[in-house]
């Protein structure tokens, strides 16, 4: 008999990662050394199962899965949405919830009805792009920060930030407010076109298999 191959999983590094295995732990997947959190490790394998995981930064795993590297990737939409890789986006796991938002002080709401050239600071200037140019219909400058992006309009440098709103309290502890909403986001699985159709019944049962739970 052929020998069965792996399937690969990409996770993105830290919270997301540790919801992930717990979620994998209830359809009976387990990876118990990848849940050392003091270890360096970035790949582990389960034998049994033929599967393989690995961490790496949020942001890689859409391009780990477009390549092919992984078959599977867990990842949030706004990486999904910012990175714009080809994948199958198959499942709404259902944590990691927030919204992507428009935020800046009160004050600045103004500026978002008249089509007025403001700066927008944010980690996601293709999905700030895209809500500005396409959805608005107004033309801004974007600027690319890397995080803590609600200084911009503290410190003057942005009239506004485009950036992920969870509890909220890092606006109200700085003064800003939402704006506007662009959209909802939550971890998602996608899954290498490729990998869908050679695998198919593998990765069909772990998707209703989550399904199940979700
Ligand atoms: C994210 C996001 C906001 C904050 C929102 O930052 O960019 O700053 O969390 O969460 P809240 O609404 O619950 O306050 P993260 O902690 O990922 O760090 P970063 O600023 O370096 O991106």
């Amino acid at each position: 008999m052929e020998e069965m191959r792996y399937i690969t999983f990409a996770l993105g590094k830290g919270r997301l990662a540790y919801k992930t295995l717990e979620l994998l732990e209830q359809i009976g997947i387990y990876c118990e050394e990848m849940k050392d959190k003091d270890s360096r490790k970035l790949i582990f394998v389960n034998e049994e199962l033929k599967l393989k995981f690995f961490l790496s930064k949020g942001p890689d795993v859409p391009t780990y899965v477009e390549y092919g590297a992984a078959d599977i990737g867990v990842v949030g939409k706004d990486t999904i949405l910012e990175e714009n890789r080809s994948a199958y986006e198959v499942l709404d796991l259902g944590f990691g919830k927030c919204r992507m938002c428009v935020c800046g002080p009160k004050s600045a709401k103004e500026l978002l009805q008249h089509h007025e050239m403001i700066r927008v600071a944010t980690k996601y200037p293709k999905i700030a792009k895209d809500y500005f140019y396409n959805e608005k219909h107004q033309t801004v400058d974007i600027i690319k920060l890397n995080g803590s992006v609600e200084l911009g309009p503290i410190v003057g440098l942005a009239d506004v930030i485009v950036d992920i709103v969870e509890t909220g309290s890092t606006l109200r502890e700085n003064g800003l407010e939402v704006l506007e909403e662009i959209c909802p986001i939550s971890a998602r699985m996608i899954v290498n076109q490729v990998s869908m159709k050679m695998e198919f019944e593998r990765i069909k049962k772990i998707i209703q298999d989550l399904q199940k739970l979700i």
